[in-house]
């Protein structure tokens, strides 16, 4: 199998042969449909193998993958370093239970992860195989720790699908719906988007004032008047909002946050499973807001595609006693063998650097879109976490979801792999080492998708 895939020439361009879905395509989508359950699939497109930054379909079409897996595979599909470490430990040993016995693998990838989280404190880490298995341990080491039960989420926001993360979850209504109700005990507040707000603020304009109007509103009108100090446990929050539409909050939003959350003895878990592993051009986003959170919620590129999750944690709130919390496969050998090769990775290929610099130079291309196409009402983004966001009118920023959707099926036909978020927003995702030419390869197609939307 292995010799099979080496074998196989480089993807290094996109190449579209049959309009997708071709008949190959087809049929495996037809017995998708049969053997499994109905949930969010939204392209047709059916991958066979992956190189880097691109992704070669079961008919042969050649894509530019912009979507990472939901930025998974930031270092790019099959990359080899990865590989490499993940053949060694393919030979060695798989799975040993990290939660009940000792391995010195899980060690290390809990070092390689803790070292790069922001704060200058000690740190534990606890392994999970996903982002909502990481946001319901992170849940319960707040409860155990501060031995309060409510929380705060914010509207947009998007933390998974299990029944504790899904009650802070708030970007779409159909994911809650007929599942009321889940875990009690979470208000929602209004999330600092500066786009579009029920304040009607416009927050590129007047960043601090919506700061001010979120904190006021969760002080006055939710602490205030009806969730006690006493029971406020915690805050649970995006550094940038992810499935909400790629929202960027203002600078001073999470120092502020995190301000509040002390004053009221309470903690803020910082969902990074999105934003995390070097998305935005820092290991952390949190990292651009100048704030170390003391619980931080990983997964997805962790491990560039094995599954893994992660919640690093201040030593301090480690759980109190054993047997709070565990589970079977986290810390898995594969998974922390990958996460250990990711970290080195990202540091020795200087890919921090090569998604802020290949981020800033994508954005502005994308700003180039913008003056062609008045369609184009937002840019936005940190790093190689971007959005563009369709709206019916540039004054009313009214979203134009159908358009946006149109383009998601377009790009497909010009060769790129795009993925909708929020109402009216796709989000641009490529890997960390993305280079400035297949930047220009994505813009081009990108430019054709959206000619061809209208
Ligand atoms: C910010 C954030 N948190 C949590 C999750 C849930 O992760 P998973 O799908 O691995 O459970 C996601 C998934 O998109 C996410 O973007």
């Amino acid at each position: 199998m292995m010799k099979d895939v080496e074998k196989t020439e480089k993807l290094n361009r996109i190449s579209i042969k049959t309009t997708p879905p071709g008949p190959l395509a087809k049929k495996i989508i037809e017995d998708d449909q049969k053997y499994l359950v109905t949930s969010t699939k939204s392209l047709p497109i059916v991958a066979e193998r992956g190189d880097g930054v691109f992704i070669q379909d079961v008919d042969g079409n050649v894509y530019l993958d912009l979507s990472t897996g939901i930025s998974v595979t930031n270092l790019g599909h099959l990359n080899p370093h990865v590989t490499e470490a993940v053949e060694k430990q393919l030979h060695r040993l798989w799975h040993f239970a990290g939660t009940d016995f000792y391995y010195k693998e899980q060690v290390d990838a809990a070092k390689a992860i803790a070292g790069v989280a922001p704060g200058k404190f000690g740190k534990k880490v606890f392994f999970t195989n996903s982002g909502t298995e990481s946001n319901e341990a992170a849940i319960k080491v707040v409860k155990a720790h501060t031995k309060k039960q409510q929380f705060i989420g914010f509207i947009g926001g998007f933390h998974g699908r299990s029944q504790g993360s899904l009650s802070f979850t708030a970007s779409r209504s159909i994911h809650h719906k007929g599942f009321f109700p889940s875990m009690p005990g979470v208000e929602h507040v209004p999330f600092p988007n500066p786009y579009r707000n029920p304040f009607g603020i416009d927050g590129y304009e007047n960043p601090d004032e919506l700061e001010n109007r979120v904190m006021d509103f969760i002080e006055k009108f939710v602490i205030r008047t009806y969730l006690p100090k006493e029971n406020l446990a915690g805050f649970l929050v995006e550094p940038i909002q992810g499935e909400g539409g790629y929202i960027v909050p203002p600078k001073n939003f999470h120092k502020k946050l995190m301000k509040l959350a002390d004053e009221n003895d309470a903690v803020v878990i910082m969902d990074e499973v999105q934003t995390g592993m070097g998305r935005t051009g820092k290991f952390f986003a949190s990292e651009h807001f100048g704030v170390e959170p003391q619980v931080i919620s990983l997964a997805k590129a962790i491990a560039n595609g094995i599954p893994m999750g992660a919640v690093v944690v201040k030593d301090t709130l480690d759980f109190p006693e054993a047997g709070l919390h565990s589970n079977t496969f986290g810390g898995n050998l594969l998974a922390s063998a990958a996460a250990v090769a990711v970290v080195e990775t990202i540091k020795s290929e200087k890919l921090l650097d090569n998604a802020a610099k290949q981020g800033a130079y994508f954005k502005k291309r994308l700003l180039e879109l913008q003056d062609k196409y008045e369609k184009i009402g937002d840019v936005r983004g940190i790093g190689l976490m971007l959005a563009l966001d369709f709206v019916k009118d540039r004054k009313t920023r009214e979203p134009d979801t159908k358009f946006r959707d149109r383009l998601e099926m377009e790009s497909l036909k010009n060769g790129i792999i795009l993925l909708s978020t929020g109402l009216s927003a796709i989000r641009l995702i490529p890997a960390l080492n993305i280079t400035a030419d297949q930047i220009d390869m994505a813009v081009d197609a990108l430019d054709k998708s959206i000619e061809a939307s209208f």
